[in-house]
């Protein structure tokens, strides 16, 4: 038996009804946007012949998802953080922006008001003993190819464990570990030294998780480290570098991996001259460079806002 009712010209009229559309009041952004995709789910639980369980089990895993805060997490899990990236890097090629260090999602776990450094800083406390020291280097490029002296450059990552600071379900990171706001040097260089992460998963038992494994699939990331890096005269670059050799570069539960952000990583046996950043031994390497973009007609048109968590 198949029931539709979608099309039916009352069914069409109570959809403009309840989105609005025949209100003065309101905003016609919204109420265009609620009338789509309202439009949208009508027609699917009719196609779908969406049963009344099934429909209110998705209404208890939208409150479980709210109540955990976790609609930023299967926010990636499901693409769209990824979709909106493929919509940006389409826009760029219509505006003829190319040659510029890919962009990758954000993720819902940074947090502003992290320490300002200048030129170099060390991002972890120490505390992480299974931690393989990183020294992370490089240079930030502008649009006409030459170094940007001052740059900014916002940089986290997890622990061995997975966990972020301010995430951590143990409590047990200070704020703002493994989290800084470097300013390039006046040759645009920026260095850190820190422990090389882990990759990520999503927390066991979330609804988050729950909805990946109705879906055959983890929750998990390969080991990467965020960054946000700009100036006043260039677009800020929301990306991410992967550690090679992860198991999951390829495999990630988030769909952030890109070519050209999976640098190679440099394993030293010894200090190899990072003496003046603390480095005693052995340790990991990765040189990697940021090449920014214009701005666009004056106007920074990759500058997401979003909730963000500040501390
Ligand atoms: C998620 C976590 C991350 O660390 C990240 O970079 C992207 C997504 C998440 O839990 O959805
Ligand atoms: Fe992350």
């Amino acid at each position: 038996m198949s029931i539709r009712v979608h099309d039916r010209p009352d069914v069409q009229q109570f959809l403009r009804t309840l989105s609005g559309l025949e209100q003065p009041g309101g905003d016609p952004r919204v109420k265009q946007i609620v009338h789509r995709l309202m439009s949208d789910l009508f027609k699917a639980i009719d196609e779908l012949d969406i049963t009344p369980d099934e429909y209110w089990a998705g209404i208890a895993w939208f409150n479980a998802i709210g109540a955990a805060g976790q609609a930023g997490l299967i926010s990636p899990g499901l693409g769209l953080d990824h979709f909106l990236d493929l919509r940006m890097d389409a826009k760029d090629a219509e505006l003829g922006i190319h040659g510029d260090t890919p962009r990758t999602i954000e993720g819902p776990l940074y947090v502003a008001g992290a320490p300002v450094e200048h030129g170099f800083a060390r991002l972890d406390d120490g505390r992480d003993t299974d931690g393989h020291p990183l020294i992370m280097h490089g240079t930030v490029y502008g649009a006409d190819g030459k170094p940007v002296p001052g740059a900014t450059v916002e940089v986290w990552h997890c622990d061995t464990r997975g966990f972020y600071s301010h995430f951590d379900p143990t409590g047990e990171q200070a704020p703002f570990n493994m989290r800084r706001t470097i300013i390039a040097d006046d040759l645009g260089r920026y260095r850190f030294r820190s422990i090389v992460p882990k990759g990520y998963g999503v927390p066991p038992g979330s609804p988050t998780e729950q909805l990946l494994s109705a879906l055959g699939r983890h929750g998990q990331r390969p080991a990467h480290i965020h960054f946000f890096v700009g100036d006043d005269a260039h677009r800020k670059l929301t990306t991410q570098i992967n550690i090679a050799g992860d198991p999951l570069v390829d495999d990630d539960f988030a769909y952030a991996t890109r070519e050209g952000l999976v640098p190679d990583i440099i394993e030293h046996p010894d200090a190899n001259g990072a003496e003046a950043d603390g480095i005693t031994g052995a340790h990991a390497e990765i040189r990697f460079d940021f090449h920014l973009t214009a701005l666009v007609e004056g106007e920074d048109n990759q500058r997401v806002e979003r909730q963000r968590a500040a501390a």
